[in-house]
């Protein structure tokens, strides 16, 4: 079902299931321990051996030599497997880096052997006894230093291919100089890693030369497919499954070290073999959010109207990476008719940067909304006016481009009425409770909602059972709930009479989970596939498709009834579909809004900060499912709070790594960070968007968190901290005197 005009009014529209707050289908599977992640399918899977990754000591260099004697007659080892047993390894798409290291290291902790062993414990054991001598080169780990002689890039780490590496409207240096009130400053994000609760993990198998993989990704196609060319097996060869993911964060949209050692030790041992990654190896052996340095300036006139605006980002990666997109969103989210904005990339041989939770827009808009912060202060203009007066209808570089729906201002005020925003001391550092210096905060949030290629199938069995099948990815999100409620809807049953089965390559290919596309875009997915099956119910029954309804179990056309599970009582009818995208978002730009509310208190005396309540209203057309919609925006605020105070992967520049590389020195938000979170869904329908009408949250939910936090701890203390995260050494000194 090809996607390209407006969705009219469909099935879904009713709403009788769709729309409803309904618990996670799976819920008691997991909360009973049934559920079996990548490395518990015990099952399916007896007899495993036990793979332990080796990671390289050294970020940059060569192995000089490698003795495994000790290590293969250690007890219990079964085989070492090294780039020189591999063989030659084919380069995956989706990989900056080779997974497999040696003798050429790329980055510290890049793998260079498996050990196989009986047990885990073994496979450890003789991972020490792996002597390894290494030559070292010289790298480049300061993003400070080497963003000094980086390339201006485009959006693909390109220099001077496809779009213009800086990007121009109108004349943005004659509209800053003129501008009678105007902002220059440099805001700094950190390396940030996913830290998803389930480590990266696989059992692979080989049966003759096929490969089945339990392993834990976002994108059961991506995964196959790059599993197969790195192997350099044909790709129908390889079977992917993935039931249950415990997190990913964009950290497991690709494949990883773990699944392809697995698979190069099950091949040595010819037995299963199991790795879970430990989790101190997973910072440096695998992908990170990018740190930037960004530049932002913005010029307006006295009555608050931006007339310039300059957003410049620069950040690092292994040579051939991309950059963090952090300029995105302010292209689109402030009016303004002189606008530049700009990406370098400088060459650095950290471990590889990639997407992590809303690449892009979560560290562009923590430099943005305390920019737009302090541009309010500067105009002594509410920052929420502020906003509201540079709203935009269209895209900014493209004024025929409108926005599909874009509703800021009514997040921004229903937020401000919802949060008691008039309470707020515009002037910083004078509200005290007790020890406790409170402030206010807020930031816009702002993504863009994508429509991706999703297929599904959905079969009707002669007993009624409804089975959808479809490789998307259910990574604690909701998707097997949302999914049932979609086939539901469509197919006019209870919920009780659908089974969702995702996560295997056998299956038709889906979107996967990722880019706050996952939702949205599997479910037009699996709408697409009941329509399909709809219309051979009705051709069954002989019904005239076009009036045709399906409710409480029953298909009624005109006058005539008949009960669904009559037409596959002949047979089961089985029928696939995909949505695919039209050219709509080139007519309209499809984004998602919202608004973020903090209130923090600082220690006046040690500058200590905590969160007291957090606020978020979303604007993402129509919500799915309310509850676990609710779970995906606190997950993400939650994570923005870790973002804005704690998340720091801090670089050794000596010797190129992640030196707090376990959960002991990455510090996230626990429960007693967290005290008190709403949520508020404003309601809509995007017709542009998909058949669902539905976009994105997930991401949503993370975008502008850091800077309402920073915002609000300026409020409460009046030191700007421009640095992330804001650590009390950041405002200490700066502190309010105490009487
Ligand atoms: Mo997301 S960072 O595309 O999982």
């Amino acid at each position: 079902m090809k996607f390209d005009t407006p969705a009219g009014h469909n099935p879904i529209d009713r709403m009788a299931v769709v729309g409803h707050p309904h618990d996670r289908i799976e819920g008691p599977l997991k909360t009973t321990g049934a559920a079996a992640y990548a490395a518990e399918h015990h099952h399916e899977v007896e007899n495993s051996a036990y793979g332990y990754i080796i990671g390289s000591a050294i970020a940059k260099g060569h192995i000089a030599s490698l003795d495994l004697s000790a290590a293969r007659s250690a007890p219990g080892v079964l085989a070492i497997v090294t780039a020189q047993e591999a063989g030659k390894l084919g380069k995956s798409k989706h990989n900056t880096v080779k997974l497999l290291g040696g003798p050429q290291i790329d980055h510290y902790h890049q793998a260079i052997a498996v050990v196989v062993a009986e047990t885990f414990e073994q496979a450890r054991a003789a991972a020490n006894l792996v002597l390894v001598e290494y030559t070292c080169e010289t790298g480049s780990y300061d993003l400070a230093e080497a963003l000094k002689s980086a390339p201006y890039v485009d959006s693909d780490g390109k220099q001077g291919k496809g779009a213009p590496s800086v990007c121009r409207f109108g004349d943005f240096e004659a509209a800053f100089d003129a501008a009678p009130v105007k902002l220059d400053a440099i805001y700094t994000t950190p390396d940030q890693s996913h830290m998803m609760m389930e480590p990266f993990a696989t059992i692979a198998l080989w049966r003759g030369d096929e490969l089945m993989v339990w392993t834990a990704t976002q994108m059961i196609d991506w995964g196959r497919t790059d599993l197969a060319k790195t192997l350099n097996i044909p790709q129908q060869k390889v079977r992917l499954i993935s039931p249950y993911v415990g997190g990913g964060f964009g950290g497991k949209l690709f494949l990883r070290a773990d699944a392809v050692m697995a698979a190069l030790g099950a091949r040595a041992v010819k037995r299963p073999v199991k790795i879970a990654m430990p989790r101190p190896l997973i910072p440096n052996n695998s992908t990170h959010r990018p740190a930037t340095i960004q530049r932002i300036r913005i010029g307006a006139n006295r009555d608050g109207a931006i007339t310039a605006m300059a957003h410049e980002s620069g950040s690092g990666d292994q040579p051939d990476g991309e950059p963090e997109l952090a300029v995105n969103q302010s292209k689109l989210l402030y009016a303004g008719a002189n606008r530049l904005t700009s990406m370098r990339l400088a060459v650095l041989d950290l471990p590889e940067g990639n997407a992590m939770r809303a690449p892009g827009e979560a560290p562009g808009m923590m430099a943005l909304e305390i920019a737009i912060d302090e541009m309010a202060e500067k105009l002594g203009m509410d920052p929420i006016l502020f906003r509201v007066k540079n709203d935009t209808p269209v895209d900014p570089h493209e004024p025929q481009r409108r926005f599909s729906q874009r509703n800021l201002v009514r997040c921004l005020e229903e937020g401000a009425e919802r949060f008691d925003w008039r309470k707020r001391n515009p002037q910083p550092g004078q509200t005290r409770d007790g020890r406790w210096l409170i402030g206010l905060g807020m930031a816009a949030a702002f993504r863009n909602s994508m429509l991706i290629s999703s297929g599904a199938r959905v079969r009707l069995k002669p007993d009624g059972l409804i089975i959808v099948e479809t490789d998307m990815t259910d990574i604690g999100t909701g998707s097997y709930t949302i999914i049932a409620q979609t086939a539901v809807e469509m197919m006019g049953v209870p919920l009780t009479q659908v089974q969702v089965k995702l996560a295997d390559s056998n299956f038709p290919v889906s979107s996967g989970s990722g880019g706050q596309f996952g939702a949205a875009s599997s479910t037009s997915g699996v709408y697409a596939a009941c329509v399909k099956l709809r219309e051979s119910v009705a051709q069954r029954l002989g019904f005239n498709v076009y009036d045709t309804t399906f409710a409480d179990g029953m298909v009624t056309s005109g006058n005539r009834s008949a009960a669904l599970i009559d037409a596959a009582r002949a047979g089961e009818l089985s029928e696939e579909d995909a949505i695919e995208p039209g050219d709509l978002e080139e007519t309209y730009q499809i984004s998602t809004f919202g608004s973020h509310f903090v209130e923090v208190g600082v220690d006046a005396y040690t500058g200590v900060v905590r969160v007291r309540r957090m606020l978020a209203v979303c604007d993402a057309g129509r919500i799915l499912n309310p509850k676990s919609a609710r779970s995906q925006v606190i997950g993400a605020m939650t994570m923005g709070v870790g973002g804005a105070l704690m998340e720091d992967l801090v670089v050794d520049k000596r010797r190129g790594f992640f030196v707090n590389h376990d959960l002991a020195g990455y510090e996230v938000p626990v429960h007693l960070d967290i005290p008190h979170q709403e949520v508020v869904f404003l309601d809509g329908a995007d017709d542009k968007a998909n058949p669902m009408k539905a976009k994105g949250i997930g991401e949503l939910g993370i975008c502008g968190v850091g800077a309402a936090v920073a915002n609000a701890v300026y409020n409460a203390t009046g030191v700007r901290v421009r640095d992330y995260p804001i650590t009390l050494d950041k405002h200490l000194d700066g502190l309010p005197a105490l009487i």
